[in-house]
């Protein structure tokens, strides 16, 4: 018997046609966007942008920047802690996306494959080490990292797993178990057990906890993103050394530093060189394209047969739209813009102009402690000015909430000069993640306004100041 051959229906409408008016009815209420957002999702948040002066009515995002209402424009170097890191809407990728969009490729989302999924792997594999050759795909990076701590434990049937402290992972529970500031975690324990923190950079306390040849594995940032932290020179390949000496996986987390957002494809290649092999790889964020959601856990064959592979348990690990077709083809123009277009070697030098930029400012510039950072990913370190009013001030703005004293430069750079940087915690880091795509006179444009702040801080002109102690002062008169 031969089964009917049904012909599909023809879809003889112009892909810019708004068939339900969602796009029409979301254009017309565009100005809500925020008394939505309050009322339907996250009302506290919307409250910290409004304190902020981060409550702009953003309508577009091209390239480097976002426009408001007014067609104004804001320079981007932020790009969603870095997901549109080729910047907003990349032309060959929107393209990619609706030609797989209109081209109805069967997908097999869960029942089979689509064959980008494997395209993605290989492209993927191909830029890695060639001991990692097994991918799987998540929705999101912490997804990424529950992969990882599965597959470690079931191929070690080791329990415990080892991370820094300062490091970020998500906040899914597996990863949130990893996570190294306890406020992430505050009221949503208990969480993972078996799970231990050393400080990042400690060779002989990573030593001491994998001693016990029960971790199974050891989860690390190349680059810790929280305050954009180094890792001291031998650290990863010492740290590499005590996972083999002790039988525990070397999974490093490279969803924020990956896909040349440090001035290499991974940020791990610039530590160690080609001595450096992990055991498993995370990758996110930029692999979206700016786009669509999707993440990868790479491991070596043999980790990922040992965890899920065998017929009986090829289904126990599982995500329905890891492998869509939309993200498949996302992460594939992402690659190979980022190929073809040299993004890798621009984010290397880019950055080290941002940075020179940026050092020549500090030594002009008493608020700034520190610079540092590779590539595209840089935090700029605050210190409290020597003045008497500057130190009560700083002081002031510490008690009323830790990583309230960077908002004194991000502030102005946002409201006086249309600069999106963003406060990187708890802490007085500022830090950018532009994109990789940042122009020469992007950057200029940067370091002049942020010259212009500084010199303004550090005048006594107070506005500045005002401002951000105006919060501490509300802040601290809510906190009661
Ligand atoms: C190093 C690292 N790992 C994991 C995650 C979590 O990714 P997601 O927010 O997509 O869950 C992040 C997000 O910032 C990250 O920077």
């Amino acid at each position: 018997m031969s089964l009917p051959t049904p012909t599909a229906p023809e879809d003889r409408r112009r892909p810019n046609e708004d068939p339900l008016e969602v796009l029409a009815d979301a254009q017309a209420r565009a100005g809500e966007t925020l008394e939505l957002a309050a009322r339907y999702l996250d009302p506290s948040l919307v409250e910290v942008l409004r304190i902020i002066g981060f409550d702009g009515d953003y309508r577009t995002a091209v390239g480097s920047h976002l426009y408001d209402d007014a067609g104004r424009a804001y320079l981007d170097l932020h790009t969603g802690e870095g997901f549109a890191s080729l910047g907003h809407a990349h032309p060959d990728v929107k393209a990619t996306l609706a030609a797989v969009l209109h081209a109805d490729l069967q997908d097999g989302v869960q029942i089979h494959y689509s064959v980008l999924a494997g395209m993605l792997a290989e492209a993927l594999c191909a830029r890695l080490p060639a001991a990692l050759d097994a991918t799987f795909f998540s929705s999101g990076g912490a997804e990424a990292v529950d992969t990882a701590i599965k597959f470690a434990r079931a191929a070690t049937g080791r329990p415990r797993l080892v991370s820094c402290d300062s490091s970020y992972h998500g906040v899914s529970l597996g990863p949130l178990s990893l996570v190294g500031d306890d406020f992430f975690k505050e009221g949503f324990g208990p969480l993972l057990p078996g799970c231990a923190r050393v400080p990042y950079g400690d060779i002989d306390r990573l030593e001491a906890e994998l001693r016990s040849r029960d971790v199974a594995a050891f989860f690390v940032e190349p680059i810790q993103g929280r305050l954009v932290t180094l890792p001291p020179p031998g650290y990863l390949e010492a740290a590499q050394a005590l996972c083999r000496r002790y039988g525990t996986l070397l999974v490093i987390d490279e969803i924020q530093t990956g896909l040349g957002r440090t001035g290499r494809w991974f940020a791990f290649e610039q530590f160690g060189s080609d001595r450096l092999e992990p055991d498993i790889v995370t990758v996110g964020k930029a692999l979206s394209g700016g786009y669509m959601p999707v993440a990868a856990t790479v491991t070596r064959r043999e980790i990922f047969q040992r965890a899920v592979g065998t017929l009986e348990r090829s289904y126990v690990h599982q995500s329905t739209y890891g492998r869509n077709r939309l993200s498949m083809a996302a992460g594939l123009a992402s690659i190979r813009v980022i190929e073809r277009d040299g993004l890798v070697e621009r984010s290397a030098r880019m950055g080290e102009r941002l940075m020179d930029g940026l050092r020549e400012l500090q030594r002009r510039h008493e608020l700034i402690k520190e610079v540092r950072g590779a590539g595209m990913m840089i935090g700029i370190e605050l210190q409290a000015p020597r003045s008497r009013t500057g130190q009560l001030g700083v002081r002031l703005m510490r008690l009323a909430s830790e990583g309230l004293f960077p908002q004194l430069i991000v502030i102005p750079l946002l409201r006086d000069h249309g600069i999106i940087t963003m406060a990187a915690g708890k802490n007085d880091v500022i830090k950018l993640l532009p994109p990789l795509t940042l122009s020469e006179s992007e950057a200029e444009r940067f370091l002049t306004a942020l010259d212009l702040v500084l010199t303004d801080c550090e005048s006594g002109a107070g506005k500045n100041w005002s401002v951000v102690r105006d919060i501490a002062v509300s802040t601290l008169r809510r906190r009661g």
